[in-house]
């Protein structure tokens, strides 16, 4: 596996690359678990070449969030990317990736302000920044995202479609703890009983959905479901309970299907988040 750190390197190397077949690549922010590697598994398949960025972007953080102490474990994960067979890993400084002076943004507007981007204003304009740089430098056919983090592809693939990049957006399924709970970096920071109270989030998922298949069509009583099972979670502090169409975001009164069920928790003090589409 080739480490590259700068963005001229990564640049020459990834077009020599894709001079031998196509290029894929998984965007992520390290602590590497099962769900980012079924990203690189997926990408495999699709694509001759992959190439994984581990980047914590720190545009992306409010400034009351968790940069500083974001899981951070280089050699774990590089090894991980290695026995995968990854061919590139793009691992760039913070100057590298934001040099003095940077004050350019890529913001896709109204859907950034909602669900996650309700609750943590900015965080999808880093997320857009960071990512339409990584296409820029990396310049991949397809790039792979994960349906864990529903409100992220949205906003993604309008940026794409909006900025008419030549990337193919391919998302993966939600891979779980065989208890039900979302992979995710930040279930480190929980400790056994909070890992505990963390399964309401999913439960109350498949709560919404039995009702939903149950004939349930109102959309108010199918979040009252699911916030009642949130409720029963020790220390477990509700964020947002909603019921939206997954490409625009917004909610209406009667669930037309496909809708993305999506639920944002903080348990102590980590914000989980976790979402079923209703078909
Ligand atoms: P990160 O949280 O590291 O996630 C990287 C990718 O892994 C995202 O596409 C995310 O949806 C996917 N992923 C995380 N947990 C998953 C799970 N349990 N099942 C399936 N996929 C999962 O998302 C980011 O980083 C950043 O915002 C990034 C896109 C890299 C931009 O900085």
């Amino acid at each position: 596996m080739n480490v590259l750190t700068t963005i001229g390197e990564t640049r020459t190397a990834c077009r020599a690359a894709k001079r031998n077949g196509s290029l894929g690549l998984v965007p992520t922010m390290g602590a590497l678990h099962e769900g980012h590697l079924s990203l690189v598994r997926a990408a495999q398949k699709r694509s001759g070449t992959v190439a994984v960025s581990l980047f914590v972007n720190p545009t992306q953080f409010g400034p009351t969030e968790d940069l500083a102490k974001y899981p951070r474990d280089f050699e774990r994960d590089r090894d991980l990317l290695e026995k995968e067979g990854v061919a590139f890993l793009f691992a760039p400084a913070v100057e590298e990736m934001y040099p003095a002076g940077a004050g350019t943004f890529v913001t896709v507007e109204g859907l950034s302000d909602r669900l996650d981007g309700r609750s943590r204003p900015g965080h999808f304009r880093g997320v857009t920044t960071v990512v339409a740089k990584l296409f820029h430098i990396i310049e991949p056919e397809c790039a792979f995202f994960g349906q864990k983090d529903a409100a992220q592809v949205a906003v993604i693939r309008r940026m794409v479609r909006d900025l008419d990049l030549p990337i193919e957006i391919v998302v993966c399924p939600i891979v779980r703890e065989p208890d039900g709970l979302a992979m995710s970096s930040r279930n480190l920071y929980l400790n056994p009983e909070q890992r505990q109270a963390a399964l309401v989030l999913s439960r109350s998922l498949r709560a919404v959905e039995e009702r939903f298949r149950n004939g349930e069509k109102c959309a108010a009583a199918l979040v009252e479901t699911g916030k009642n099972v949130i409720a029963q979670g020790p220390s477990v502090r509700l964020d947002y309970y909603e019921i939206v169409d997954p490409e625009t975001l917004l909610s209406s009164a009667e669930v037309r299907s496909p809708a993305l069920v999506a639920v944002a928790a903080f348990v102590g003090t980590t914000r989980l988040i976790d979402n079923v589409v209703l078909t």
